[in-house]
């Protein structure tokens, strides 16, 4: 049904009332039918899922948002649709929360974040706005949810236009509390179509004053930045980014789009400046991670979620009428200097018997279902593959191999099933450093992420693997130790 629709911009900012009245119970089935469905991953009920939006804890438990276009795996009319959480990994639908409703959201409600001030939970998001011509007008706009659920939009905007020397690619509002002030951090693009990030301030959430453009790099970051998100780690702020057209002397990267972030010694918001900054890294070394967001906790943990997605790409589940998932959720540390991401330590609630040990040099174990987390350790200067999502031939997989006295690890997905985004390469290659190399992978049904090193690096991917592709081989030159630990579907 999706597959024939001609999907013309009427149709995806078509009002979801217009809808016919049995279309979403239709969708929903043909979503259903899918094979590539997820057990332990956010995923939308139907249409397109893409960034992690309001990531917070109120009223006692997790909150998550995300955007949405519920009609169909393309992207459309945006708003956010709400989960809850006890444990960040048991995720309770709430349903569609934040709707284009006014003359300043009127063409989606785009992404921003969420801070909890007293009791309630203020939203700050961007209203996407199109005129006859299909010029946009994007404004930054400000909601309160209550304890109960209920979400009030605030009648006027937090900020109604870009400043001067700004175009209008000017959204993702990330709000903090600052040093006893608010601060807005904003994507956005200046005149001359080059990539910045905004910063304004406010006593109140009620009067915002422009503090400039946030200082931290001498490149020129592309024609624009989305998603940016400042966090603090023990004191030092990390920076993160969606940085779009970014040239690749700046930094190694294959995906369309690069999810990137810095280190910086400290922030000053007098000067607004992240002062010493690292280089420009990756986020992730794999195929689709975009859209990150993170937050400081009240916990003290720096918690993120990615959108596993990648915009201006067809996904096979399209076809299906859904499209893209949320990563896990990470905890973020910086350790001397250098930033580790690691699954949050709730994801042990998933796992279910006890595991299998492995310890030889090759292992082969059908796992019978893509739903499992291995953990492997293998010694210095070890050589190995490892084939996920393999059928019994083991000539195809998600393929993993590493090298490890040249330091390199290579992760292919040629061979895993349905091929797609070939235009931006099948494989990704990177650096390791020089250590006895751990891995711990979490796979799920059509999504694999894997954490390096103890999550000094992660990759992640999506495939879409036929159903007879549920065996796990590892070929290595010597033994290594491991682990395989079955996991429980999310809300089970
Ligand atoms: C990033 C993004 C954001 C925007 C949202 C719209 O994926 O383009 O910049 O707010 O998606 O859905």
């Amino acid at each position: 049904m999706n597959n024939n629709f001609n999907w013309t911009r009427q149709l995806r900012y078509q009002a979801y009332e217009a809808w016919p009245q049995d279309y979403q119970t239709i969708l929903k089935e043909q979503t259903a039918r899918s094979p590539w469905r997820l057990d332990y991953h956010i995923q939308p009920p139907t249409g397109l899922l893409n960034d992690p939006n309001g990531f917070s804890f109120f009223n006692g438990k997790w909150h998550l948002f995300y955007q949405t276009y519920p009609m169909g795996a393309v992207h459309g009319l945006k708003s956010w649709y709400h989960l809850t959480s006890e444990n960040l990994v048991d995720w309770h639908e709430e349903g569609l929360k934040l709707l284009p409703s006014t003359p300043f959201d009127s063409h989606g409600v785009y992404s921003g974040s969420a801070l909890p001030v007293n009791d309630k939970l203020f939203l700050a998001y961007t209203g996407n706005v199109r005129d006859e011509n299909w010029t946009r007008t994007s404004y930054q706009l400000g909601a309160w949810m209550q304890p109960d659920g209920e979400i009030v939009k605030l009648t006027n905007p937090l900020i109604s236009e870009p400043p001067f020397g700004y175009t209008q690619e000017f959204r993702d509002p990330q709000v903090i509390f600052f040093k006893n002030e608010y601060l807005l951090l904003i994507g956005a693009q200046n005149q001359n179509e080059q990539g910045e990030i905004l910063v304004y301030r406010s006593p109140d959430l009620d009067t915002w004053s422009y503090a400039g453009p946030l200082q931290f790099t001498q490149q020129s970051m592309g024609f624009m930045i989305e998603c940016p998100n400042l966090v603090f780690i023990a004191g030092k702020p990390l920076l993160l980014f969606c940085p779009q057209g970014l040239v690749h002397s700046s930094l190694d990267y294959q995906n369309i789009y690069p999810n990137t972030y810095v280190i910086g010694e400290a922030y000053d918001i007098e000067t607004n400046q992240l002062t010493r900054p690292s280089d420009l890294k990756n986020l992730d070394e794999g195929f689709d991670l975009y859209a990150t967001q993170a937050f400081n906790a009240p916990d003290g943990r720096a918690l993120a979620i990615s959108w596993i997605g990648l915009p201006e790409i067809n996904y096979p589940t399209d076809s299906f009428g859904w499209a893209h998932c949320l990563s896990i959720v990470k905890e973020l540390t910086i350790e001397h200097g250098i930033l580790h991401q690691r699954p949050v330590k709730e994801m042990k609630q998933l796992r279910i018997d006890s595991p299998v040990f492995l310890n030889q040099s090759t292992s082969k174990i059908d796992a019978g279902q893509n739903r499992y987390e291995l953990n492997l350790d293998f010694k210095e200067n070890q050589t190995g593959e490892i084939y996920l999502c393999s059928d019994s031939t083991q000539n195809n997989g998600f393929i993993l191999s590493f090298d490890r006295s040249h330091g390199k690890m290579k992760i292919d997905r040629s061979l895993s099933g349905e091929v797609f985004a070939e235009d931006f390469g099948v494989t990704r290659e990177f650096t390791i450093t020089q250590e006895p190399l751990s891995l711990q992978i979490f796979v799920d049904t059509s999504v694999v992420e894997i954490f390096v090193n103890d999550g000094k690096q992660t990759a992640s991917a999506r495939i879409f693997p036929s159903s007879e592709q549920t065996t796990l081989w590892i070929e290595c030159d010597e033994a290594f130790s491991g682990s395989l630990w079955k996991l429980r579907k999310m809300n089970e």
